[in-house]
């Protein structure tokens, strides 16, 4: 292993895209596994992460890029330490989502995109979360939250 890669990724990083790669046909094939990988050590991907991952999978950078910006839960910019994905689909327009999101903008001070000044959290548009049922919803960190209103926002976040 070239000393470069070992530095841009740790040796558990390095171990656990090798095992995955060892269910799939191809190295390419690890490349959402991978970023998944690296993303949940350091909380997004930097520009000498996704090279190093490149390297490791025999692809180049701007393709690999290519499928992180594409999908939209690998992060290639720093994010807080929860991540706040609120639904922007049609099922959870019509159940208000809009003036729920407003509000939760309000309360935390930030818009989509941004991040909370203590840096705790961060806000993105998703999706359906398939959650319609229960619409609004939103996703904070790994916990699902449905049936949001502007009265409950507030209270997730004290
Ligand atoms: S449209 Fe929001 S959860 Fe499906």
């Amino acid at each position: 292993m070239k000393s470069e890669l070992i530095n841009a990724l740790s040796r558990a990083e390095i171990d656990a895209i090798e095992a995955e790669i060892t269910h799939l046909p191809d190295r390419k094939s690890a490349a959402i596994d991978a970023l998944k990988i690296v993303q949940s050590q350091r909380g997004w991907i930097s520009d000498d992460s996704l090279s190093a991952i490149a390297k490791l999978l025999n692809m180049s950078a701007a393709e690999l890029d290519g499928i992180a910006t594409f999908y939209n839960l690998i992060f290639r910019h720093p994010v807080g330490e929860q991540v706040i994905l609120f639904c922007d689909s049609v099922s959870c327009w019509l159940m208000n989502g809009e003036k729920v999101c407003s509000k939760l903008q309000r309360t935390l001070g930030i818009q989509h995109g941004e991040t909370t000044a203590d840096g705790q959290y961060t806000l993105l548009p998703v999706t359906c979360l398939g959650d319609c049922d229960h619409a609004p919803a939103m996703m904070v960190g790994e916990s699902l939250h449905h049936d949001l209103t502007v009265d409950n926002i507030e209270a997730i976040f004290k």
